[in-house]
């Protein structure tokens, strides 16, 4: 058994070994990723898209994370797993972002957190870190952060947001992360903040420079039902099998061909 902690990622870092990460929010999808044995699972706020069919991440609840978390735990034995703290659950003061954080170790079995945004954080960070709990950064294009950016919008090609998103890394790492999630931002951007950190960077849509990178698991399946970004590599598109077994099976139920025999008691 090759448990995945906080420690074993930084070691991959050093040792130049790429981290793959994915999200995952229920119990199957997390014994079958441990079978390939994907590093990091993380139960992302996507699951506001993605399960839960909201418009973007803004609505999901502690709860809806520290629920999925339960079930992905339950599956997982491997992999490194780590809560996504949704929108203004560690924004409104250091006990409240304690309080929620904690509860995901607690009651969720997650081994780390990962929160979003940059040096106006780093209080809390460095406040959980005390507390124990291991927190993965996110910067660059923060889904949280919608309405400021006006849309999920690349960040970081203009000069002065660059240097400010290298500094936002520097300060979180000084603040005591363990990872940073680099989204959304130019590959030359992502490979010196990548080289300027000593902690692992994990892109999404910040190119091939990143110690690991990390992708929404439906995505990468086909099973999103909507457009998916550039940064998006569809390994298979599982909608369309999912459409052929379904319509094969109502055709089946519809023209008293199943159950036949074979399947009857
Ligand atoms: O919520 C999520 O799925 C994420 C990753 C894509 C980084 O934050």
């Amino acid at each position: 058994m090759n448990k995945i902690t906080v420690v074993k990622l930084q070691e991959m870092k050093q040792r130049k070994e790429k981290i793959s990460m994915l999200t995952c929010y229920n119990y199957w999808m997390a014994k079958i990723l441990n079978e390939v044995a994907v590093d990091v699972l993380l139960v992302g706020d996507s699951l506001g898209m993605v399960v839960l069919g909201y418009e973007n991440t803004l609505p999901v609840k502690v709860e809806d994370i520290l629920y999925h978390t339960k079930a992905v735990k339950r599956g997982n034995l491997n992999a490194l797993l780590i809560a996504d703290m949704p929108f203004m659950s560690y924004q409104l003061g250091e006990k409240e972002a304690l309080l929620n954080c904690s509860r995901m170790i607690k009651e969720g079995g997650a081994e780390a957190v990962k929160i979003e945004g940059g040096a106006q954080i780093a209080g809390t960070v460095k406040r959980l870190i005390e507390a124990n709990i291991p927190v993965m950064g996110h910067i660059g294009l923060i889904p949280q952060a919608i309405h400021k950016m006006g849309g999920y919008k690349v960040q970081g090609r203009k000069k002065e947001e660059a240097q400010r998103l290298i500094e936002d890394a520097r300060i979180l790492e000084e603040a005591g992360i363990f990872s940073l999630v680099l989204e959304g931002i130019p590959e030359k951007l992502s490979k010196e903040i990548t080289r300027k950190i000593n902690i692992p960077s994990i892109g999404i849509g910040a190119g091939k420079y990143c110690d690991g990178q990390v992708l929404v698991t439906e995505d990468l399946l086909g099973l999103t039902g909507r457009g998916t970004p550039k940064f998006v590599k569809q390994y298979v598109h599982l909608d369309i099998q999912i459409k052929k077994a379904a319509g094969k099976f109502k055709k089946e139920v519809k023209e008293s061909k199943f159950p036949t025999n074979k399947y009857s008691y």
